[in-house]
């Protein structure tokens, strides 16, 4: 065959407005690597990676499942345990919920991704926190619609600054997305600030799409879902095994649609849209019940361990020059804020430590925020005394680039 033209093949446009900063920044530490340097890979949030275990009882749950045979298709929806089982979690925590409202998703990511994919038109809005989890301005960016930010204050524990919020509704409002407890902040929100928000999507008749992926890793103890104080409300609750039940790799996680009847085409929509990816990974749907249902003290020791590493590395970043930390209140997500010098931006910042340190964090910009406000993200998953290394790199890197 002759080769007619080498014109590289083009690809649709509106992969323009899909950027996920947390695995893109990873080719600048790839070009890092192939210089000889050890790169310390501290930008995605994966607790295996940094030595802790799946629960044997969900790995055995999954082992028996493919053993017996559970290696087909399933329902679209996902098996009826672990609809059950889901539908349980949320009604003994005060949102009943029936089986049928439930889907099992890959992973939250799924659930977002169907979810907003019903939602939104072409030049739609989309309420999304600032600085906010990237894979929701990517999304809404490939459906051709728009993200429009709602401001979180790092003066107030990264709660949502409410009446920018309300100012920020308009016609084309189409959903309201909540992600507490937060990432990239580590916040937890007040009850007043969830009721709030839960009348604001009610009153405007938009849907709330809360992202509670990390309810069970509060340190103080897991928090109910947002539903809870009113189940009437228009919302979609997301979660997965992820993080609370430490199988990111399986993809399984799920989504609750709230009750209400103003719900119902939504719900509708969204079991048709999931009829076309057939169904999530079979075996591993199997340790859902598992998982709700079975023992979960290993949370107790999970959540022990994140509360001393986010008091540590407050603790340190703070006692750095030029550097504020939010103490962080769930999850395994810093963001602290580095003065950086004039013209310079977050990604001059984190380029510099990975190039002198081998340190990955993902800049503050990648979330949504200005570039030149300084702010950087970083997981505290590793044991505290390697964290205690990276916490002594970044002091010397940090006092080199303020002063060049
Ligand atoms: C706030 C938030 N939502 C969703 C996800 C995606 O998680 P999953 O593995 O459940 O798709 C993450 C992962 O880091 C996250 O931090």
């Amino acid at each position: 065959m002759t080769i007619e033209t080498t014109v590289p093949i083009e690809v649709a446009s509106r992969l323009q407005g899909f950027d996920y900063a947390i695995r893109s920044i990873v080719a600048e530490a790839e070009a890092v690597e192939r210089s000889g340097r050890t790169v310390h890979y501290l930008n995605i949030g994966d607790p295996v990676l940094f030595g802790f275990r799946t629960p044997p009882h969900l790995v055995e749950t999954v082992a028996r499942a493919m053993r017996d045979g559970h290696n087909g298709y399933t329902p679209a929806s996902g098996i009826m345990p672990a609809r059950e089982a889901v539908a349980a979690e949320y009604s003994s925590l005060g949102v009943p919920l029936s089986p049928d409202r439930v889907l099992l998703t890959s992973g939250t990511s799924e659930g977002i991704d169907l979810a907003i994919s019903v939602l939104v038109d072409r030049g739609d809005e989309v309420l999304v926190p600032l600085p906010t989890y990237p894979f929701y301005t990517a999304v809404i960016g490939k459906l051709g619609a728009r993200a429009v930010y709602y401001r979180t204050d790092p003066e107030r524990g990264w709660e949502p600054d409410l009446d920018h919020l309300r100012s920020m509704i308009g016609p084309r409002t189409r959903a309201l997305v909540v992600i507490d407890p937060n990432n990239p902040t580590g916040a937890v929100y007040g009850d007043a600030t969830r009721r709030t928000l839960l009348e604001l999507a009610d009153r405007h008749n938009i849907v709330l799409l809360a992202d509670e992926v990390y309810t069970d890793l509060v340190y103080d103890g897991p928090v109910p879902p947002i539903a809870s104080f009113d189940p009437d409300a228009p919302v979609i609750s997301f979660s997965s095994a992820s993080k609370a039940y430490v199988a990111p790799g399986w993809r399984t996680g799920w989504m609750a649609v709230g009750a209400g009847e103003r719900l119902d085409k939504v719900l509708a929509a969204v079991k048709r849209l999931a009829d076309g990816r057939l169904c999530t990974n079979g075996p591993m749907q199997h340790a859902v019940a598992a998982a709700l249902a079975g023992d979960r003290s290993y949370q107790h020791e999970f959540r022990r361990q994140l509360g001393e590493r986010a008091a540590l590395t407050a603790r340190r970043l703070n006692a750095i020059d030029g550097v504020r930390c939010v103490p962080p209140a769930a999850a395994f997500y810093a963001l602290p804020r580095f003065e950086l010098p004039p013209g310079r931006t977050d990604f001059d910042f984190v380029k510099g430590l990975l190039r002198e340190t081998g340190i990955l964090c993902v800049h503050g910009s990648g979330f949504g925020m200005d570039p030149s406000a300084g702010y950087v993200r970083i997981i505290f998953l590793a044991d505290p005394d390697r964290l205690g290394t990276y916490y002594d790199q970044i002091e010397a890197f940090t006092a080199a680039f303020r002063s060049a």
